[in-house]
């Protein structure tokens, strides 16, 4: 059951009879943000009042006069110059509640026409370490995924893996040439990712090395561009005027900029000059930026030595992502990575160019995109594939394969002129009839503002991220209990068990509760709070209802099956009541624009309402059976929309914290 939908339902037919496409009218019934004008607000009247020349308040009445609303709406009320407010009836509402809390979907009905959707999330680089940012789209792939499925849609969600690209190239000439085979044998993982960092530490060494001199030039540039900008200024007296502040101030921060990047490369070149050991690595291996395309390039022609590493390596790599898979709960229905596809990039590359839709360009093979500056390069000179070549070759699959009506790409936003181009080169190789979205996302930010780094300056490894809120959730729920009035109740074991449940749920709903354009600031202390918009209020809320169960010995089972017919007397059993039948809605902005935050911002307002209940509203020692059995009811309403609604986002509650 959805109230606005059905709201839209009852005004359609008499919008229908005022103009011929009522549905941007419809887009006009929205929840009220102030309780005073009733609990939904219909503002159609005055652009249509201005369509059909009449004063608003008229069209408002006419409007009024044709609605069938009696069983749902008091009278509605128009007011101003024409708003129209509604206010639910509460019989409705208990009538409803009622219906809700006797099915396991908690009233949530399925769509009448699903769709099939892809969802392509997580993807991380096997080879690479995961980091903080493959978390985001994991979290936010896999709560799309639970939400589509859950509203009746067909989802498969395919792990991406980018198992193919040069980070094997340089694993496997780290492994030729500096592996340690005790090691490998002991920890192939660690081993692994020891080798890629080095490999990665010597090619950008030498990378930066070679640009250091025209980094320098490019500041001297830069400076005298200012130094003559600030000089013409001076002398035409205009130093004070907007435009030439901003000019100069552009100027400025591209010095500033062009000084940061040149003091990066120097720490690069130093940390690696300053260690003879690695000096002498480096001065070995000068070819290695080249040698390790080779490796690659090998790779992918079929060389026997690279492809028995590669699936030598494959699992250890696979296996260690999946640890982190388990600890987020998080299970693909399909995992074909880029390997999976380098047998059709040959024929993708000569399907497009017979179609006259890509052509050479300086030995590269190209599709030149109407709209593009760059134009999408799906082979280079060298005659090797590329990332975009695979993606249109995994379009081409997954719509043969499946048929899906949407393809999701839970991406970072850096990536989003790739898809933009994907998905145009796509659809004039054919594909036009599926939706095609690029779910993009902001970065993960440090408290400094800058992307979220360890101390010591490497991205964060995930498993350690993990580790770190699992231990801040042992402090939290530790100190949650010592302050208990009667005393701690939680033992040593059961303080962990829900440490673990609390720090996964907390990195997650932080990920989520984020409208998921913007960047976000990596806080503990903030994703942890008792208090505001996190994983752990919503889980203290679920937990303070099963206290409350506990401490009056409810039978859970019998409350839902007695049947007692629900009160909202007070203005806050009210607000809740109306709230918990807001779920369906939430669930289905989320469904509407792929964000989760719709989800989180519904359970937040929920908690909140609950909340106010509860400080209103006695629950055990209420007056009398009744209205104890009725408060009940709304208790176990709220907490299990809260489970149901976290679950969708892949969190779990606990009972006690
Ligand atoms: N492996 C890529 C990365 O880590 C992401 C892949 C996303 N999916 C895709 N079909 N391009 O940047």
């Amino acid at each position: 059951m959805n109230i606005l939908s059905l709201l839209k339902k009852r005004f359609y037919p008499v919008l229908a009879e005022l103009v011929s496409d009522p549905d941007v009218l419809l887009e006009m019934i929205r929840p009220s943000q102030d309780p005073k004008f009733g609990d939904y607000q219909v503002n159609c009247a005055m652009p249509l009042g201005k369509q059909l020349g009449k004063p608003p308040r008229e069209v408002a009445e006419e409007i009024v006069a044709q609605l069938q609303i009696t069983d749902l709406c008091e009278d509605p009320e128009i007011a101003g110059p024409g708003f129209i407010n509604l206010r639910i009836k509460n019989t409705w509402i208990v009538e409803q509640l009622m219906k809700s809390g006797a099915d396991k979907r908690l009233g949530i009905v399925r769509v009448d026409t699903p769709r099939k959707f892809v969802i392509d999330f997580s993807s991380p680089n096997v080879a690479k370490p995961m980091h903080v940012g493959h978390i985001r789209s994991t979290v936010i792939g896999d709560a799309l995924t639970r939400s589509l499925r859950f509203l009746g849609h067909e989802v498969i969600s395919d792990n991406h893996l980018g198992d193919w690209g040069t980070q094997f190239g340089m694993i496997i000439y780290g492994f030729k040439h500096f592996a340690i085979k005790s090691d490998y044998e002991r920890q192939p993982v660690d081993e692994l990712s020891r080798l890629y960092k080095l490999v990665n530490q010597l090619i950008e060494y030498h990378q930066a090395k070679a640009g250091l001199a025209d980094r320098e030039d490019h500041i001297l540039q830069l400076e005298q561009r200012l130094n003559e900008f600030s000089k013409a200024m001076e002398e035409a007296g205009r130093q004070k005027d907007k435009k030439a502040k901003k000019d100069r101030r552009s100027l400025e921060s591209q010095l500033a900029d062009a000084r940061e990047k040149a003091a990066l490369a120097k720490s690069i070149v130093m940390t690696v000059e300053s260690d003879q050991a690695l000096a002498t690595l480096a001065a070995k291996h000068a070819e290695i930026g080249s040698a390790v395309l080779s490796e690659t390039a090998k790779l992918h022609s079929g060389d026997e030595e690279n492809r028995q590493l590669w699936h030598e390596f494959l699992p250890h790599c696979r296996a260690d992502m999946q640890r982190i898979y388990d600890r987020l709960g998080v299970v693909f229905n399909v995992e074909h990575g880029e390997s999976f596809y380098h047998e059709q990039l040959e024929s993708v590359v000569t399907s497009l160019v017979t179609r006259g839709l890509a052509r050479e360009s300086e030995g590269a093979i190209c599709m030149f995109l109407e709209g593009f500056k760059a134009p999408f390069i799906i082979r280079k000179k060298d005659g090797a594939f590329l990332y975009a070549t695979t993606d249109l070759a995994t379009i081409q699959f997954r719509m043969l394969e499946w048929e899906p009506d949407a393809i999701l790409y839970v991406v970072d936003h850096r990536q989003s002129e790739h898809f933009d181009k994907l998905f145009f080169g796509a659809r004039q190789w054919g594909h036009n009839q599926v939706e095609l979205t690029h779910i993009s996302f902001g970065t993960v930010l440090g408290e400094d503002g800058k992307p979220f780094k360890t101390r010591s300056g490497a991205a964060v490894g995930l498993e350690s991220l993990l580790d770190e809120a699992v231990n801040k959730a042992l402090s939290v729920v530790s100190e949650n209990d010592e302050r208990k009035p009667n005393g701690p109740e939680l033992k040593i074991e059961e303080r962990q068990r829900i440490a673990a449940v609390v720090g996964h749920a907390a990195i997650k709903y932080a990920d989520l509760s984020h409208n998921r354009t913007s960047d976000y600031v990596f806080s503990y202390d903030k994703m942890m709070a008792l208090e505001g918009n996190t994983a752990t209020y919503m889980q203290y809320s679920y937990a303070r209802v099963q206290s409350i169960f506990a401490r009056g010995h409810i039978d859970v089972d019998a409350l839902r099956t007695a049947g007692t017919p629900l009160e909202i007397a007070h203005a806050a059993e009210r607000a809740l009541a109306l709230e918990l039948l807001r779920f369906s809605e939430a669930l289905q902005e989320v469904a509407t624009d792929y964000r989760p935050n719709h989800l989180t911002n519904y359970l937040f307002e929920l908690a909140k309402k609950y909340s106010v209940f509860f400080e209103h509203c006695p629950v055990l020692k209420a007056d009398g059976p009744q209205q104890r059995q009725s408060r009940l009811r709304l208790c176990d309403l709220t907490a299990r929309t809260i489970q149901l609604g976290l679950e969708l986002l892949g969190i779990d509650v606990v009972d006690r914290m």
